[in-house]
């Protein structure tokens, strides 16, 4: 018996542009989603990587003067600098040039082509080079042009090969009514079933080769290339090993992580098919999530609003960055990016809330303390309120991220976060060290072994989201690396005795 791990994808991100704000949250959601599987014991494979044929690349690499292979290696290098500084931890990087994913690509267009699923019609259309992909009637605006998202249009004749959809139709409508865990946010299901009603159209694969050579060649016929999703979505199967033993590991997808643009047709529509004339397994789920706004408006380079992600992470951390999207955004909904918000969050949530706490706390076991942890006496009516607090977030914080609701799940952890917050003013250290009787001590000891352990709770349930500051949380105060969400559960006092790290340190510094 081989052992299945949760296997997570995210779109692989085309090509033909800089990395910017949705493409870094993607990463940002998946990874997070990955290290709470990881926490509840489970082995793991996350894949991401680049898109990397198509027409866009091709003119984009025309017009900066570059073969496209170079400028793709340019684009992965920076791509790939991005999950290291966000702390995206990727077990494979596939890129669609490579070698190995070819070949079963085309191992598996010809399997399909000697099956009857695709075949060569000529065919009349509008073509718009932006979206890669021809247009149908209505698409058109109401006065008969088009939409400016899909550029220049072009009506073209040629001839090319289409894969058959229509006859899955039935089949794919009555596989989506039937598994309702298959979609989150549940809403999205009905727009797939909206678009099912009408009768599919055959899936154009590919380009004749004097109009794009930057593609993956038919085996069939050297003519012809195929480009964008046959290409594009198979890198799900092809880098999770298939026709090797590790692809059992790995395949079906627990998950594969998208933008809602790109849920139907391609993930919902094409893939399931594909796959199922392929005769591979389904994916299990697909978790859609929405769109960031910048300011209330789409992000776009002529607008020029892109939000650089680099910029933030350089000027407040990976882990501030982490934090608040995945505090803001409500997975499946969009969510607005500005930097009044995030200075907002940086500034209360993080700086107030926990820095000042972790600050405070160390400062107070090295003044009251000689640096380390005391034990706790017993628990009074002010401790108890604090320990339930801890044990509630301690079971439902793993719940609600494993549901994808991490906003919640912060939100509920940050209760946490001032409930420590609040005792520490009731219970007011700074005074009970003035005080002389022998009890007084023991509950100064108390109070600050308990804040200690509430804190341990709170660098628990971060660490899927914030690595870097957990880990370096949990080293002031003199535990290693977090391993399982069990963790948070064992209230107790393994951290008496323990010698706090460098005091006073600074988890978020003030900006001006
Ligand atoms: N190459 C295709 C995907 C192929 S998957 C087999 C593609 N690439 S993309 O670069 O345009 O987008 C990559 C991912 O980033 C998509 O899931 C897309 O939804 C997401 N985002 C792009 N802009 C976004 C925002 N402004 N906000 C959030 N995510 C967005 O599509």
């Amino acid at each position: 018996m081989t052992m299945k791990r949760y296997y997570i994808t995210t779109a692989i991100d085309y090509a033909n542009g800089a990395p910017h704000l949705g493409h870094a949250y993607e990463k940002v959601l998946a990874d997070a989603i990955i290290r709470t599987h990881q926490m509840m014991g489970e082995e793991t494979f996350f894949l991401t990587g680049l898109d990397e044929h198509g027409q866009k690349v091709q003119q984009t690499a025309e017009k900066q003067g570059l073969p496209p292979q170079a400028l793709c290696d340019a684009v992965a290098e920076r791509f790939k600098s991005l999950c290291a500084q966000l702390a995206v931890k990727y077990d494979r990087y596939v890129r669609t040039t490579e070698a190995g994913h070819k070949a079963i690509v085309q191992a598996l267009l010809q399997k399909l082509f000697d099956n009857g699923h695709i075949y060569k019609a000529s065919y009349t259309g509008f073509y718009s080079a932006r979206a890669e992909q021809f247009l149908q009637e209505k698409d058109r605006n109401e006065n008969g042009t088009w939409p400016d998202i899909y550029g220049e249009v072009h009506e073209v004749v040629e001839e090319n090969y289409f894969f058959r959809l229509s006859q899955h139709q039935d089949w794919l409508r009555e596989y989506i009514e039937a598994h309702e865990e298959i979609i989150f946010p549940k809403f999205r299901r009905a727009q797939i079933l909206e678009f099912l009603k009408e009768p599919l159209n055959d899936l154009c694969i590919s380009r004749p080769i004097e109009r794009l050579s930057w593609g993956i060649p038919l085996p069939f016929d050297a003519g012809f290339v195929t480009y964008v999703w046959f290409d594009a979505l198979l890198n799900y199967v092809t880098a999770a090993g298939y026709g090797t033993p590790e692809f059992e590991k790995n395949w079906p997808a627990d998950a594969h992580v998208i933008g809602k643009d790109i849920l139907v047709p391609p993930h919902a529509v094409y893939w399931p098919i594909m796959l199922k004339v392929c005769e591979i397994a389904l994916p299990k789920s697909f978790i859609v999530h929405g769109w960031w706004l910048a300011s209330g408006e789409k992000m776009s380079k002529s607008v020029g609003n892109v939000v650089d992600p680099l910029s933030l992470i350089e000027a407040y951390g990976a882990d501030a960055f982490r934090f608040f999207l995945l505090r803001e955004m409500n997975v499946g909904q969009d969510g607005d990016f500005s930097l009044e918000r995030f200075e907002i969050r940086y500034k209360s949530d993080l700086g107030n809330d926990l820095g000042n706490l972790v600050s405070r706390l160390l400062n107070m076991v090295s003044r009251y303390a000689e640096g380390k942890i005391p034990a706790a006496g017993s628990l009074e009516e002010p401790e108890e309120t604090l320990k339930a607090l801890a044990e509630k977030a301690g079971r439902e914080v793993p719940e609600l991220y494993l549901g994808y609701q991490f906003h919640t799940g912060l939100e509920s952890t940050w209760e946490l976060v001032r409930g420590i917050n609040r005792y520490a003013e009731l219970r007011a250290p700074w005074k009970l060290a003035k005080l002389v009787e022998a009890g007084d001590k023991v509950r100064l000891e108390t109070t600050l072994a308990v804040m200690a352990e509430a804190l341990r709770i709170v660098s628990v349930l971060i660490a899927p989201v914030m690595p870097t500051i957990a880990t370096e949380v949990r080293r002031l105060i003199g535990v290693g690396v977090v391993k399982s969400f069990e963790e948070a559960k064992a209230w107790g006092n393994s951290l008496t005795g323990n010698a706090l790290g460098a005091e006073g340190a600074i988890l978020f510094p003030r900006k001006e």
